[in-house]
């Protein structure tokens, strides 16, 4: 099972669930391929941003290593499943999809912990650092129901 998770600068949202589901995997030595990317080509080769970093390492996650890359159509053929963090990032995931098949791959992240509730990450690039940690139990609470699917 091979899961791509994306948002727009993949430098917040995206590599945060990364780095929580590499994680899990790590810990339960579980068989998922895991990667991030953004829709967007503004951060490209950049580290996490400096506040996702502290916040996840006060969680005992290390973002240090990942890099940002953007979204490319060929990752319709490289994962089973294709998640994205909000209703934007969707449709721009949606605008790049060639057939039905592409299209059935995505879904919104927190559609794992609530399923069909349509419910969005919220960007915290432009907030303060509550909308850090907001972020952070977000993805983790889906980050361990997607976890516990594929255990
Ligand atoms: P992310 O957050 O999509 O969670 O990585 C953002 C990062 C950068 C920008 C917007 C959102 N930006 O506009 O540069």
């Amino acid at each position: 099972m091979k899961i791509l998770v994306v948002c727009l600068g993949n430098i917040c949202r995206s590599p945060l669930a990364e780095g929580i589901l590499l994680h899990l995997v790590n810990e339960k030595k579980l068989a998922l391929k895991i990667d991030s990317a953004g829709t967007s080509n503004y951060h490209i080769g950049e580290a996490p941003d400096a506040r996702t970093t502290a916040n996840a390492r006060k969680h005992n996650i290390d973002l240090s290593t990942l890099r940002a890359r953007q979204f490319v159509v060929e990752d319709f053929d490289a994962f089973d499943k294709i998640f994205v963090m909000d209703k934007s990032n969707l449709q721009n995931v949606l605008n790049l999809a060639r057939n039905e098949e592409d299209k059935q791959k995505v879904d919104l992240f927190l559609n794992i912990s609530q399923p069909n509730a349509n419910m969005e990450v919220p960007d915290p690039y432009f907030g303060g650092e509550a909308g850090f940690e907001n972020v952070f139990q977000l993805v983790w609470n889906a980050s361990e129901k997607l976890i516990e699917k594929h255990q």
